[in-house]
């Protein structure tokens, strides 16, 4: 098995999963973890297929959802994969979970969505920032000048939201109040993954943590102990 950590951060547009896909990058390599970080859709040539829909206009839910799924392989294939043989934390700007949000709520059925996705990891970790479209919208509108785009109209994304906030059964799914300050989303996102796959992977004892006791903790040879000494509190 690789010592690969798979994060995807995920939620509506405007919930803030740019900004903390990149404060997250920061702080692990700050502290000696190599990261990559990407996002879906890609820049890759099924991705830019897609972004040139959301000026567009949208294309019929079938053939947006074939580019979905070719843009995901193309994306676990050349670096995903790779990525997580060398040992790198991964980290992803939206993934399948995106699909069965918004592809979802435009009718795609429960069952082919997971048909469409079974070919994808899944990760260690699913963060999905939650916040109501009213919120995420003026964020939009205030916060990057922007007009929203034709993915980004309120009565989808509130059945995006609904789709998402459905996903609590997955067991590597955690959910974020994206209300809160940035500081304090970060906060609580790290500490997920703390809690989560940096104590799997990171730990320096094969068979886990055994305290503040522990001889590596001590010397300051376990990266996960370092990562958690330096993570920042909720205020
Ligand atoms: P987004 O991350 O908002 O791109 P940008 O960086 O241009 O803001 O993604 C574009 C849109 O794609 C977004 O509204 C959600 C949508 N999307 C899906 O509908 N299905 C998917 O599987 C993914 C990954 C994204």
């Amino acid at each position: 098995m690789t010592q690969g950590i798979l994060i995807a951060i995920e939620g509506i547009d405007g919930a803030g999963k740019t900004t903390q896909v990149q404060l997250i990058r920061e702080f692990l390599e700050a502290h000696g973890q190599q990261c990559v970080t990407s996002k879906e859709p890609t820049d890759g040539q099924w991705g830019r297929a897609i972004r040139a829909t959301a000026a567009s206009g949208r294309l019929p839910l079938e053939d947006e959802l074939e580019l979905f799924v070719k843009d995901r392989k193309e994306h676990i294939a050349q670096l995903i994969n790779p990525a997580l043989n060398d040992d790198k934390i991964v980290i992803l700007d939206r993934y399948f979970y995106s699909t069965i949000a918004y592809q979802g709520s435009r009718g795609a059925a429960w069952k082919r969505g997971e048909q469409m996705m079974d070919f994808a990891l899944v990760p260690d970790a699913t963060i999905i920032l939650d916040a109501e479209t009213g919120i995420t919208l003026d964020r939009i509108r205030d916060g990057r000048g922007e007009q929203p785009n034709e993915f980004e109209k309120q009565s989808s994304l509130d059945l995006c939201r609904k789709v998402f906030r459905s996903l609590g059964h997955r067991p590597e799914v955690h959910f974020v109040d994206a209300t809160n300050s940035v500081e304090n989303v970060q906060a609580s996102i790290l500490q997920i993954l703390l809690d989560g796959p940096l104590k799997a992977k990171r730990c320096g004892k094969q068979y886990g943590c055994d305290g503040l006791y522990c001889s590596l903790r001590q010397s300051s040879t376990c990266q996960w102990a370092l990562l958690q000494e330096a993570a920042p509190q909720r205020i």
